[in-house]
């Protein structure tokens, strides 16, 4: 697996003029933030040697390098970001291996915060269809985790510490980035599921009393992996619908997708205000040892 990181890291660097600092990650619906990325490189996941393509409607597959232009460019200097428009699910079938090799893969060409957004079901009685949501925490119930198996020192220690899994100092960023636009932003502890199916309302009060306050089928390895190489990570999550039973109304996928169009240029306009400041904000202190260029003693395929 190592060394597919690597081929994949190699083909990445050899394609992109610009060497990213943050990476951001689409979700349903969210995939036009690309669109505002400049001086861009597209490279379909089906290019990059064994990246996946994914399946899913409302997610495109693609890996675009370029900068972020600023909403205050004179003074602020662009920056280099890379964004996954779509990603790979733990309900296609996927290993959860596959599903966190784009995240590896950007953690080895060096960035140092991953900005994850996603559409999530609102537990949380107060949420309405709509709201962004910060993720402070998780509670991962999806039955598997990336790190089980032998760990790859070269990706990080053998028990990482998840205690502030989401970053302080970007969620600290993303809430002055929101009170700056007098956006109301809420907070809350996401829990994921490996779905395909949505949630019995049976469920979503038991995950209301385990103490979430949205729930999706997505986020939580990536944020893992992440977490495991030492990069930063911050989460935000549109809520597309009230999760089952909290309403009657019944839930559909390309409702949720919709919904996530409806609520993208908000989270958009957060993210543009916040990214600049996410790179200004202290350097990760356990970024874990691995670069393309040095491949480790013994790793296989
Ligand atoms: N449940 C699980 N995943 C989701 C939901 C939901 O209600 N909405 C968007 N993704």
């Amino acid at each position: 697996m190592y060394r597919k990181l690597i081929e994949a890291t190699k083909f990445i660097e050899g394609s992109i003029h610009v060497k990213p600092k943050v990476a951001i990650v689409l979700g349903s619906g969210l995939g036009q933030y690309a669109d505002r990325i400049k001086n861009a490189i597209t490279i379909p996941f089906a290019k990059i040697p064994h990246f996946l393509p994914t399946s899913v409607e409302g997610h495109e597959g693609k890996l675009i390098i370029g900068t972020l232009a600023q909403p205050n460019q004179a003074t602020t200097p662009a920056v280099p970001v890379a964004v996954l428009q779509g990603r790979l699910h733990f309900y296609e079938g996927h290993s959860m291996d596959q599903i966190v090799f784009p995240t590896r893969s950007l953690c080895m060409l060096g960035i140092d915060t991953i900005v994850m957004t996603n559409a999530a079901g609102g537990i949380n009685p107060s949420f309405r269809e709509a709201d962004l949501i910060l993720i402070t925490d998780h509670i991962n119930l999806m039955g598997d985790n990336p790190l089980r198996g032998p760990n790859l020192k070269e990706l990080g220690p053998r028990f990482p510490d998840l205690t502030e899994a989401y970053s302080q100092g970007c969620l600290d960023a993303i809430r002055a980035a929101a009170a700056r636009l007098g956006m109301s932003l809420r907070e809350g502890v996401y829990a994921a599921l490996s779905g395909p199916t949505y949630e019995t309302p049976a469920e979503v009060r038991m995950l209301r009393a385990l103490g979430a306050d949205a729930v999706g089928m997505s986020t939580v390895p990536e944020v893992i992996a992440a977490n495991h190489f030492g990069v930063r990570v911050t989460a935000v999550s549109c809520i597309t619908n009230l999760a089952a039973g909290i309403t009657s109304r019944k839930l559909s996928h390309s409702e949720i997708v919709q919904n996530a169009g409806r609520s993208a240029s908000r989270l958009f306009t957060l993210l543009d205000e916040a990214i600049p400041d996410l790179v200004h904000t202290t350097a990760p202190e356990n970024i874990a040892t691995a670069k393309p260029s040095a491949p480790a003693a013994g790793a296989t395929a």
